[in-house]
């Protein structure tokens, strides 16, 4: 809610696009710079997301969900006219395509505008009355003090929303940390936090991770930690609190999707789908298929028609019209990916899609892995990135072994022609990971469903509508019959 001058130290925003330096080398451009925060910065943000909590009595969490909403409204509106310039950082910074950093934006939008119409629900309900047992009660939705947000660099700005948005509109107070890419972006967003908040209800740290979420943690005074991103740092900022029991959890982790392509399967609609839903954005969704399993009597098919649809995928830079295949912004990302690569070919694994396909910085060509075992990385690791592993079975029961192995919980993908039949399947997989789609790739939409992950993907839930429960406890106003009729 405050605009500080910063001036201490700096660190470079580097794009996810490379350029020739005046020394004819290849260096990412540099976009600009961002405040460099130390653990006496991050306890100063943590300071004034105290004070303007101050215990349930400061202004925003004494505030009406009506009056709430009206300056979320506020902001939005006024966000909407940024929209440019918050999808020109996304591009250069994390090198989502144009449409696709678009569709980010407007999604966005769309999420803040269906939140704020579920908590105009919930605000309705709040004024109905029960009665049970004599006593009439008020039954309400509080925040919970103050919260410590961190968005992933995948989806810097929608995911950042989905915490930041049912956190505030329920009254908490927040400290954000954007990601390490796709940082520059809410640049444009500032002012209008200053504008349309209190102070000290939303407060920006900029710098690395563990040294500004350390001291924070530490505290004591944090009540939720939001966190989409993966389970080392979550598990090890959960591990600082010195009072578990009073911490809560929103995360959104790891996962390693599985596609599961029946013999009945519909050929052309899994290979399009699974295509889409392995290399979305280069495969960097949580949400990702990960691994595919065909089955053996259709796998020789599947494979082929698959190479062809990766084969036909734009590869390119972000502003390429209908480019599919972007370059990575996370340096480590392309040796990783090679790695992983070369222990399958290592391990008897070929790439099917080799021709024509050739790889330079950060711009990694999609790799199709086949045939895929359990003695390979691929198998187990999530890649995030556009590398496909396609394993073939015979016998259903070992995907579904893999998946009940697996530490990972959040969705799966089911294709065949005779949805019907799958029943028994379903039931089964139900129990082992949060959503099953039938004959679609996974994914996290439309944002009215829950989202939400088993075993190690996730804890809590989010979605327009659950996310605001993340947030709040219910809290009830009971009045006693015999009070009621003295009055
Ligand atoms: O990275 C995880 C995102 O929640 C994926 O979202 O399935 O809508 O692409 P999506």
């Amino acid at each position: 809610g405050e605009l500080v001058q910063w001036t201490g130290e700096m660190t470079t925003v580097n794009a996810a696009i490379y350029e020739e330096d005046s020394k004819g080398n290849s260096m990412p451009r540099v976009l600009g710079s961002i405040p460099k925060m130390q653990e006496s910065d991050a306890l100063i943000a943590l300071g004034a997301a105290e004070k303007s909590y101050d215990n349930g009595r400061g202004e925003w969490p004494l505030m009406t969900i009506e009056q709430r909403v009206e300056k979320v409204h506020a902001f939005t509106k006024e966000m909407i006219q940024q929209r440019e310039e918050v999808v020109k950082w996304m591009l250069w910074e994390i090198g989502k395509s144009y449409d696709e950093s678009c569709m980010e934006f407007d999604r966005t939008i769309d999420y803040i505008k269906d939140t704020i119409e579920e908590i105009e629900k919930l605000d309705a309900q709040q004024s109905i009355m029960e009665t049970h047992g004599g006593i009439t009660a008020q039954i309400k939705r509080s925040p919970l003090g103050v919260v410590l947000c961190m968005a992933p660099y995948n989806f810097p700005l929608n995911e950042a929303f989905c915490l930041l948005i049912p956190a505030l509109l329920t009254g908490n107070t927040t400290i954000f940390k954007p990601a390490r890419f796709g940082v520059l972006l809410f640049e444009p967003l500032l002012k209008l936090f200053q504008k349309h908040f209190p102070k000290g209800v939303v407060n920006f740290i900029y710098g690395d991770g563990e040294t500004l979420a350390t001291p924070i943690m530490k505290s004591g005074k944090v009540d939720v930690l939001a966190l989409i991103g993966n389970s080392t740092s979550a598990n090890a900022l959960q591990g600082l609190h010195p009072k578990q029991n009073r911490l809560r959890l929103v995360l959104g982790l790891e996962a390693k999707n599985p596609a599961i392509i029946l013999p009945d399967a519909d050929l052309e609609l899994s290979v399009k789908e699974c295509v889409l839903g392995s290399l979305g954005f280069n495969g960097q969704r949580c949400t990702a298929l990960k691994i595919v399993f065909v089955h053996e009597s259709l796998v020789s098919k599947f494979n082929a028609e698959f190479v062809k649809q990766v084969n036909a995928l734009k590869i390119g830079m972000p502003w390429e019209e209908g480019v599919r295949i972007t370059p990575l912004p996370e340096p480590h990302k392309p040796n990783y990916l090679r790695e992983l690569v070369s222990d399958a070919l290592s391990k008897g694994a070929e790439v099917l899609n080799s021709e024509g396909q050739s790889d330079s910085e950060n711009l990694v060509s999609p790799k199709v892995l086949y045939p895929v075992n359990e003695s390979m990385r691929v198998f187990h690791e999530e890649q995030f990135g556009p590398i496909v592993p396609i394993v073939p079975f015979k016998d259903v029961q070992e995907p579904l072994q893999y998946i009940s192995e697996s530490n990972y919980g959040q969705q799966v993908s089911l294709f065949s022609s005779n949805a019907t039949s799958l029943a028994p399947l379903i039931d089964v997989l139900v129990n082992q990971v949060s959503r099953v789609n039938i004959n679609s790739k996974c994914q996290r939409g439309p944002d009215v469903f829950p989202f939400v992950g088993r075993k190690d993907s996730a804890v809590s839930t989010l979605s327009v509508t659950d996310a605001l429960k993340s947030f709040s406890v219910r809290t009830m106003v009971a009045l006693k019959e015999s009070q009621e009729n003295n009055n």
